[in-house]
C-alpha cells in the first residue's frame, strides 16, 4: 500500500527554509517563513516566556493528562486578551488546541459535523486555510480580497460576493495582520461586512494569529468585536505562536460565542469529542507559559512591552521599505500602512525565482515577503533589486 501512495506536493513555504539554510552566500536574505525575527535575524525566546518556564520548572508537580478541553485558567486569561473586557457579556466557551492550526481544524470539523457546509475564504489567503477546510470536508468558496498591483483591498467585490452567500455559510476573516497581504480593513469595512453577514445569516470564523503585531493588542481586536456583536454565533481560532513566540509549543484555542448561552455546553461537548478522536488532548507546556504570564502583572507587562518592541520594529522597517520603493513605484507606499509581518508584492513566480538565484533573496513564489526577516541595513539593497520588477 505504501508503494501505491501518491506523494503530496511538498509544502513550498517549509521547503524554502531548507533552501535558504543551504545557500552559502553571506548576503542572503530570508523573507520566507512567517516567524518574527529581531535585528540579529533571531527568533528569540521572549523574556517573559523564559521567566514563566523557570517558574513552571520550579513549581510543576505532575505531568498528568489534562483532558481534551485543556486548562480553563489559560482559556479564561487568553479570552480576556483576545475578546477584551466585553467577553464576559458575550457567552463564550473555549478549548485549548495544538496551535492556531489545531483550532482552525477543530472549528472546521465542528462546522462539517452535521452535514455539508460552505466556508468562504478571501483570495489570497494563508494557503493552509484551503487545505485545512477541505481536509475537514467543508466546501471552500472564494471571494476577492486584495489586488497586489494596486495594493488595495477589494472591499466592494468582497461585499458583493458575500451578499450571494447562503444562510449558514461560514466566512473566514483574519482578525488583524492579514496573511499574506498585510492589508487592513478599515472599521467602516468591518461594519459593512458585519452588516451583510448578520443580514444573510452568515457565521464568522475569525482567525486571530497575530494579535499585537498590527496596531496594538487592543486595536487588533476591534474588527473581531464588531463581528461578535453583529452575529449571533461565531467561532474564534487563536494562535499563541506569534504573539508569545511559542511556535513549536503548539499553543492556541478555539472559542465559540453565541447569544443564546444555553447551547454552548453542547458546542463544548462536540468540540471535546472531536478533539478526543483526533489528538486526544492538547499539549500543555505552551498554555502553561501563557497562563503564567497572563496571570502575573509583572510578567504580563514584560510580555506586552516586548511585543510592542517587536511591533515597532516591523513598523520601522515597513516605513523604510515603503520609502525606498515608493520613490519609483508610488503604489508601494501602501507597505507603510499595512500591518503585521507580511506584504504581497506583485511579482510573477519566475521573477521570484530569478531574484532568488541572482541575489539570494528568498521569498515564496506568491511574492509574499516577511517584513520581520529584514534588517534596516538591507532595505536599500532589497529595494534596488525589486524596483525594476515592480513597474
Ligand atoms: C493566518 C494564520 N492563521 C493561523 C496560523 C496558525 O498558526 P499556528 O498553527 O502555528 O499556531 C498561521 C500561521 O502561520 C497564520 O498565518
Amino acid at each position: 500500500m505504501f508503494d501505491e501512495l501518491t506523494a503530496p506536493s511538498e509544502d513550498a513555504l517549509l521547503a524554502l527554509i531548507g533552501l535558504h539554510r543551504d545557500d552559502p552566500r553571506n548576503t542572503k536574505i530570508d523573507l520566507g517563513v512567517g516567524m518574527y525575527r529581531d535585528d540579529n535575524g533571531q527568533t528569540a525566546i521572549m523574556q517573559a516566556v523564559k521567566e514563566a518556564e523557570k517558574r513552571i520548572w520550579d513549581t510543576q508537580k505532575s505531568k498528568a493528562y489534562i483532558g481534551p478541553e485543556g486548562d480553563p485558567a489559560f482559556l479564561d486569561l487568553l479570552a480576556k486578551e483576545v475578546l477584551g473586557a466585553d467577553w464576559n457579556q458575550t457567552s463564550v466557551i473555549g478549548l485549548q488546541t495544538p496551535g492556531g492550526s489545531g483550532a482552525l481544524r477543530l472549528a472546521a470539523e465542528l462546522l462539517a459535523y452535521q452535514g455539508p457546509r460552505t466556508v468562504w475564504i478571501g483570495t489570497p489567503t494563508w494557503p493552509n486555510h484551503n487545505g485545512i477546510f477541505s481536509a475537514a470536508g467543508l466546501t471552500v468558496r472564494t471571494h476577492p480580497y486584495f489586488d497586489a498591483t494596486t495594493q488595495s483591498i477589494r472591499v466592494e467585490e468582497m461585499l458583493s460576493a458575500l451578499s450571494g452567500a447562503s444562510s449558514g455559510d461560514v466566512v473566514l476573516l483574519h482578525a488583524s495582520c492579514h496573511n499574506p497581504t498585510g492589508a487592513a480593513l478599515a472599521l467602516e469595512d468591518w461594519n459593512a461586512i458585519a452588516k451583510v453577514m448578520a443580514g444573510r445569516g452568515l457565521i464568522p470564523l475569525l482567525d486571530s494569529a497575530y494579535q499585537g503585531f498590527g496596531r496594538g493588542i487592543y486595536e487588533d481586536r476591534m474588527g473581531l468585536h464588531i463581528l461578535l456583536k453583529a452575529c449571533p454565533e461565531a467561532l474564534i481560532a487563536v494562535s499563541c505562536s506569534k504573539s508569545f513566540g511559542l511556535y513549536r509549543e503548539r499553543t492556541g484555542a478555539i472559542y465559540a460565542s453565541s447569544n443564546s448561552g444555553n447551547v454552548l455546553p453542547k458546542v463544548r461537548g462536540a468540540l471535546a469529542s472531536l478533539a478526543r478522536v483526533n489528538y486526544s488532548m492538547p499539549p500543555a507546556h505552551g498554555a502553561e507559559i501563557v497562563r503564567t504570564i497572563l496571570a502575573d502583572g509583572d510578567l504580563r507587562a514584560s510580555w506586552y512591552a516586548e511585543l510592542e518592541t517587536m511591533r515597532l520594529r516591523i513598523v520601522e522597517i515597513r516605513q523604510a521599505l515603503a520609502g525606498a520603493l515608493s520613490q519609483q513605484v508610488p503604489t508601494m507606499a501602501a507597505i507603510a500602512s499595512q500591518e503585521g509581518m507580511f506584504s504581497l508584492l506583485p511579482l510573477a513566480g519566475d521573477t521570484v525565482m530569478s531574484i532568488r538565484h541572482r541575489h539570494a533573496i528568498y521569498m515564496p513564489e506568491s511574492g509574499r515577503i516577511n517584513i520581520a526577516g529584514l534588517r534596516l541595513d538591507q532595505v536599500g539593497r532589497l529595494a534596488s533589486v525589486l524596483v525594476p520588477h515592480l513597474h
